[in-house]
């Protein structure tokens, strides 16, 4: 029953078991997050391009060649969002939130685009949770919102993570870095690939991504950002990592770490999964002091991660998150389906999951349907107003008064 229209490349259904599990993430991440204070706020799926391109980087591969970018019929250009924290830095300038109690912190989840190969674990369309913490430069903050997601990921049981740490220092630090690094970049520029020669001027760091030999080889001799942070860059990354570890959270410096995107100042983190191939990130995120003056607002620095629901699922694996149902309520005679409606109802209005029979099958068919959906218990509705109640997995079955269903429903089901 194939149709001839598919799912566009790079995105995919949400079919209704995989929903089940996604929602279980959710509703982890909504809780973790609202104990610790964070917020949710929710902005449009686009935007003006004009802030990605300040916000995210004109020199970074999202923004050079990853936008869906397009023209509204007033001619404006609109970009579907990307990532999560230029338009929330937006939000927070437009709506004056730099006027209440500081920090202002915020958590969001929703999808975002980006136009890149898809393969495993890289979508055009994903769905990303994230959180910001607006207005404050402590250490504190660093340290609480790793803890956010280290806390989710523990929660939710994904296996083999790592977080990896690291600190790109202050604009100054890491101008002073970046030209001593493109210097070291050009003394050995015959043994780079030409792509990473070609960006020696626009984006040196990225040069400790590549995956040829070449480049790798001049990157092992390249002087890194954690040797050179100076006073208080370097005091602000120790009390970081000092506070990490007091939490007894496991992490490791990584001098080399980058990010995709230009707006990260002083400290930027990383969560991989060993379950996960090339995209082996679950997670990450760091500071960004410039961002929003960057956008036009007053000096505020900032902090925050996003993490990937699918990558997420990915490592999880195929999980069981069962769709199961309280109850199936089954007439015996048809003379009962007003009732068996009217009983799951009331069962619904109890909070338990309750579903009727839509299809006239007869009780045999009823119950077979019931099992298949994986009803718990099936309450047979006779001819003569009484009922049976049915355990499925038992195959138990004794006479039950309707007027306590909630009760015996609802009851221990294990
Ligand atoms: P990002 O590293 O670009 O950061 O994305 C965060 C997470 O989104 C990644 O770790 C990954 O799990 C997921 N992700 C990214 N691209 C894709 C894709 N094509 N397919 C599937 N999953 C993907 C940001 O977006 C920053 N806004 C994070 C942040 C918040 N920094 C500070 N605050």
């Amino acid at each position: 029953m194939a149709s001839k229209y598919q799912a566009p490349r790079g995105t995919f259904d949400v079919l209704p078991a995989d929903a089940r599990a996604r929602k279980r993430i959710e509703t982890a991440a909504a809780a973790i997050c609202s104990r610790a204070g964070y917020e949710p706020i929710a902005t449009p799926a686009f935007e003006e391009t004009e802030l990605f391109e300040r916000g995210v980087g004109r020199s970074t591969d999202i923004v050079r060649k990853e936008m869906f970018t397009f023209e509204d019929k007033g001619g404006r250009s609109v970009t579907l969002r990307p990532e999560g924290t230029a338009p929330i830095c937006r939000a927070y300038l437009e709506h004056g939130m730099h006027k209440l109690a500081q920090p202002v912190k915020l958590s969001y989840v929703g999808p975002f685009f980006r136009h890149e190969r898809p393969q495993a674990g890289r979508f055009r369309q994903f769905r990303q949770i994230g959180v910001e913490a607006i207005g404050t430069d402590s250490p504190l903050a660093d340290a609480e919102t790793i803890m956010l997601l280290a806390d989710l990921l523990t929660e939710l049981g994904v296996p083999g993570v790592q977080l990896r740490l690291g600190s790109l220092g202050s604009p100054d630090t890491r101008s002073a870095y970046l030209e001593e690094l493109k210097a070291h970049l050009r003394a050995h520029e015959a043994d780079l690939s030409k792509d990473v020669r070609e960006r020696i001027e626009i984006n040196p760091l990225r040069a400790f991504d590549a995956d040829d030999e070449g480049t790798q080889g001049v990157m092992a001799s390249a002087p890194t950002i954690v040797e050179r942070l100076d006073g208080e860059d370097a005091e602000h990354f120790a009390e970081v990592r000092a506070l990490l570890e007091v939490a007894g959270i496991a992490f490791e410096i990584d001098p080399t770490l980058v990010r995709g995107l230009d707006y990260y100042t002083r400290t930027i983190f990383s969560f991989v999964c060993s379950e996960l191939g090339a995209q082996s990130e679950v997670g990450g995120g760091g500071r960004y002091d410039g961002l929003i003056e960057q956008l036009g607002g007053p000096p505020t620095p900032a902090i925050g991660w996003a993490a990937g629901i699918e990558r997420i699922l990915l490592a999880l694996g195929e999980e069981d998150v069962t769709g199961g149902r309280d109850a199936f309520l089954a007439v015996a005679d048809p003379g009962q389906r007003r009732r068996a409606l009217a009983l799951a109802s009331e069962l619904r209005h109890a909070g338990l999951t309750a579903e009727v029979d839509l299809a006239g099958r007869g009780l045999k068919g009823q119950l077979k349907h019931a099992d298949r959906i994986g009803a718990r218990r099936v309450l047979i509705l006779e001819a003569d107003g009484s009922a049976q109640l049915r355990d499925m997995q038992s195959g138990e079955q004794h006479p039950v008064d309707t007027g306590n269903l909630i009760e015996a429903i609802g009851g221990d089901d294990s």
